[in-house]
């Protein structure tokens, strides 16, 4: 009888991704997807830990489950991610739940299926999580489900140790993929089709500094040598190591979407240097400025983070000064959570939570507003959709432009993985809505 799986995702696009893979384990073990997460014979949950929540959100959802556990025994559960990679998270996850089958790590995400193998030949959970890091594994074992898009690692893990972030804890140090691998893989799927590939690492800037042969821009320049249209992203990049070399590579390459997300976390020198960023407002600024000049029309994304230890009003002003100043299209914004085990975590000077949440929306205002600016200036010019999906409630494709606006649009036929040019009637909050207004390159080229 044919076997299904469940996958559950928090965390970041990393995650996601890695879920793919989970799904190429599990389907070449002849599970297929389940419709729904009772109906599936393996549940499994890739876990977060970048922020208290992200833990919460996880153990409400895997403690949900003993009901259905209790009803369905033969049913496995396996929690892996980053948040069981985390000292003693893995017993404290076992006593809480100990319905819960098996316990995997993000180092040995690429043995599930035998860790799955194991717990079918045994009565007892299967608990396996490495404390070092494995080679970076280059082969491609994942099921994709996001075309035209396609997320391909370049690198994993980070050395960078940001006095609060816990993803140096749990993912170990950098280790970059051979270029010739990434190519290999990048190059299939262009090949198959895909119309966009982001490039995934904690820190891009710093791909190759482990090998030596290869930088991160010049691995752009290799990819951009397909002279396809397609479209290339990036994430992240740390502000340290961001630098002319790449600039001048998203200038001089097309595929290069005119976008870069270059998180600065706050704007006071004081966090910054207790943050361990190793920069500067005053050097975030000058990075974006490069930037400009190089690639006038390029738009830029953050993540700012309130309520650090120790952080004034004062510092605060700082950073709404910094968003004003740095034109940020859009920024992701953060209440700082305390992280055990990470240098933050001792610090004297922990910030109540109401003077948090009184800055978090301050400060989320100030960037609504820009956001809603910048989208403002959509409003009667045109722009260029790739087409991703089909919103079946509103009736309407969407997709976005290479600056990662949502625009949506009717069409009589199925647009997916096609560049649309969009004429922009509507403005709703950060997503567009508009009519085409030219025929697709396909068609144009037919
Ligand atoms: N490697 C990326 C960030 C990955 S985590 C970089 O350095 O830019 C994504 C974002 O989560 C961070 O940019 C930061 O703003 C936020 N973050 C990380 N640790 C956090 C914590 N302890 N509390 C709140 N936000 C946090
Ligand atoms: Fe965390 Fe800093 Fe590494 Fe980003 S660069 S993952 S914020 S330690
Ligand atoms: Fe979360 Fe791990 Fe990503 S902690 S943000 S899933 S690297």
């Amino acid at each position: 009888m044919q076997k299904h799986y469940w996958i559950t995702t928090y965390g970041c696009q990393m995650n996601v991704h890695e879920s793919e893979k989970i799904a190429g384990i599990l389907r070449a073990r002849g599970y297929a997807q389940a419709d729904a997460e009772e109906e599936a014979d393996i549940i499994v949950f890739n876990t977060c830990c970048i922020r208290e929540n992200a833990e919460n959100h996880a153990y409400g959802n895997i403690g949900a489950l003993k009901k259905l556990k209790k009803a369905k025994p033969e049913m496995l559960i396996a929690v892996g991610g980053c948040m069981t990679q985390q000292a003693g998270a893995a017993e404290k996850l076992r006593k809480k739940f100990p319905f819960v089958d098996i316990v995997f790590g993000t180092h040995n995400l690429s043995v599930l299926g035998e860790l799955i193998d194991r717990k079918l030949g045994t009565k007892k959970a299967v608990v396996d999580v490495w404390e070092k890091e494995g080679e970076a594994d280059t082969e491609d074992i994942s099921f994709r489900t996001s075309y035209p898009n396609a997320w391909v690692n370049i690198m994993y893990g980070c050395n960078n140790f940001c006095s609060y972030c816990i993803v140096p804890y749990v993912r170990g140090r950098e280790r970059s993929r051979e270029s010739g691998a990434i190519l290999r893989e990048v190059n299939g799927l262009l090949d198959q089709g895909y119309k966009e590939i982001t490039l995934l690492g904690q820190n891009v800037n710093s791909y190759g500094n482990d090998r030596g042969d290869c930088t991160f821009w010049q691995l752009l320049n290799e990819i951009c040598k397909r002279k396809e249209k397609f479209r290339l992203r990036f994430m992240t990049s740390n502000p340290k190591d961001f630098g002319e070399g790449l600039v001048r590579a998203i200038a001089e390459n097309d595929q290069v979407c005119d976008l870069v997300h270059l998180p600065v976390q706050a704007g006071s020198d004081r966090i910054l240097k207790l943050m361990n960023r190793k920069y500067t407002a005053k050097e975030y600024l000058e990075k974006v400025e490069l930037l400009r000049k190089y690639v006038p029309d390029c738009r830029l994304t953050t993540d700012i983070m309130v309520g650090f230890p120790t952080e004034t009003e004062e510092d605060f002003q700082a950073t709404l000064s910094l968003v004003k100043e740095a034109r940020f299209s859009t920024a992701f914004t953060f209440v700082y959570s305390r992280r055990s085990g990470t240098v933050a975590a001792g610090m004297e000077g922990q910030i109540p939570e109401e003077v948090q949440k009184d800055r978090i929306m301050r400060l989320v205002e100030l960037v609504n507003a820009q956001t809603r600016e910048f989208s403002a200036g959509y409003l009667g010019k045109t722009t260029e959709i790739l087409c991703e999906d089909f919103d079946k409630k509103r009736g309407l494709y969407l997709g976005r432009d290479e600056y990662g606006r949502m625009g949506y649009f009717a069409s009589e036929r199925d647009r997916i993985g096609e560049f649309v040019r969009l004429k922009v009637t509507k403005v709703a909050g950060i997503s567009l809505e508009g009519e085409i207004c030219e025929d697709t390159e396909e068609e144009k080229e037919g």
